[in-house]
């Protein structure tokens, strides 16, 4: 059977929804982004492929997930063997692996003698890493950056009670930032009573923003000397994607908790929080609890065992922070101080600003056309593409993108 007859009765109701309007479709869709392509139904490796053939390079990774490509065939291979045997473990038994898993987690997050727990999305490993802060603490207040995205779930989403949002725009512009005076009165403002600071190293709800290293330490040590534990958001800047295992590793910090989730799973919805040693074992006899039908599976950890032996055998973040600089490089040569005007970012997490957000969503609208897809943010677009992806699938890109920009 070829594939358009496969999927003709599929089309059929896919051609009739409306995917500018979530109420004409019966699937919702209450993200803030429009399906431009609603008919992809296959992948290979930095490519999603839709039901003509027609291929598109995917240089947001899905959701920023598929670090080491679609269809990766190690992480494919696992799958299959895992659900061949066992994908989903009840409370009063275990599979062997989820030791194996944890134990490779905790030797990249440097969280050694500690404990990780297997769980399903980002939001979920943030949620459980500040509730474990709040119940070791005793207090009720998070703090995080006023521009961090936290996750889908109303505990982070709505912040009007319970949280201290520092603001550090002003630090930009300050004289101060390299050293970051602790007499500051915005570092004297932190409150004694903070459970978690909950830091996203680089990202910025995705405009891929870097708060100055000396601020973060600061904010850090103030924390700390409160008896406040540090989170590390690492769902978007982790596994990889800024040149190196870890976001914060660029802040030299060493957070109690990190969350990970998208590359982890490679496409597959699994994440995890990473516990250092003093918070477990803080946390061993505290009587904490947390359970949901699907922590610790089988089949998530062998994912993320595989995801992280692939990435130490193919030397991948080496690889794409390489990848990332030249890259960038590539971009730079594009800025013409009219309609490209900026480009930033760390490994293979970068931003092109656009003069405006009608240009960007031209911009944006040709690439697809032509088989390209980027993240489109309000005059800004984004690449996170996967951390295996080659040049020569970059070059082609940079050459349209260049194309694009000289008809416009
Ligand atoms: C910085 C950041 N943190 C947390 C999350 C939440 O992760 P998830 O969507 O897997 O729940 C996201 C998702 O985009 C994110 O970008």
């Amino acid at each position: 059977m070829n594939k358009q007859t496969d999927f003709s009765r599929s089309l059929h109701h896919v051609d009739s929804a409306d995917h500018t309007n979530p109420f004409r479709s019966h699937v919702l869709n209450c993200t803030v982004h429009q399906i431009k392509l609603p008919h992809i139904v296959d992948s290979e490796g930095s490519f999603v492929i839709d039901t003509e053939g027609k291929r598109y390079l995917d240089l947001e990774s899905g959701v920023w997930c598929t670090a080491l490509g679609h269809r990766n065939p190690g992480v494919d291979a696992i799958i299959h063997h895992q659900i061949d045997h066992i994908m989903h473990t009840g409370f009063s038994y275990a599979h062997p692996i989820l030791e194996e898993a944890a134990a490779d987690v905790l030797k990249i997050t440097g969280h050694e003698d500690g404990a990780c727990l297997f769980l399903c999305s980002g939001s979920e490993a943030i949620e459980v890493s500040r509730q474990i802060a709040r119940h070791l603490t005793g207090f009720k207040r998070s703090m995080t950056l006023h521009d961090s995205y936290l996750g889908s779930y109303s505990s982070t989403i709505n912040r009007d009670a319970g949280w201290f949002l520092f603001d550090w725009r002003p630090c930009m512009a300050c004289a101060q930032a390299s050293t970051c005076d602790i007499t500051c009165p915005s570092l004297q403002a932190i409150p004694h009573d903070i459970a978690d600071f909950t830091f996203e190293p680089g990202s910025s709800s995705g405009f891929v923003r870097f708060p100055p290293v000396a601020l973060i330490q600061k904010i850090v040590g103030v924390v700390r000397s409160n008896q406040g534990k540090i989170i590390a958001n690492e769902v978007t800047t982790g596994v990889g994607r800024t040149g190196r295992w870890f976001g914060y590793k660029h802040y030299a910090i060493e957070p109690d908790l990190i969350a990970i989730g998208k590359g982890i799973g490679n496409g597959y919805p699994v994440s995890v929080a990473s516990l250092n040693r003093k918070t477990y074992e803080e946390l061993k006899d505290s009587g904490f609890h947390y359970s949901q039908s699907h922590q610790n599976d089988p089949l998530g950890a062998s994912v993320v065992r595989e995801v992280i032996r692939l990435i130490v055998q193919g030397d991948v973040i080496a690889q794409a922070a390489q990848t990332g600089a030249w890259l960038r490089s590539q971009l730079e040569g594009l800025i013409d101080n009219q309609i490209i005007l900026a480009v930033r970012g760390r490994g293979l997490m970068l931003a092109v600003d656009i003069c405006d957000a009608d240009v960007c969503e031209k911009i944006h609208n040709a690439l697809l056309a032509r088989g390209y897809i980027v993240g489109n943010r309000r005059g800004m677009f984004r690449l996170d593409p996967p951390l295996n992806i080659t040049r020569q699938e970059l070059q082609k890109f940079i050459d349209t993108l260049k194309e694009i920009v000289g008809k416009i």
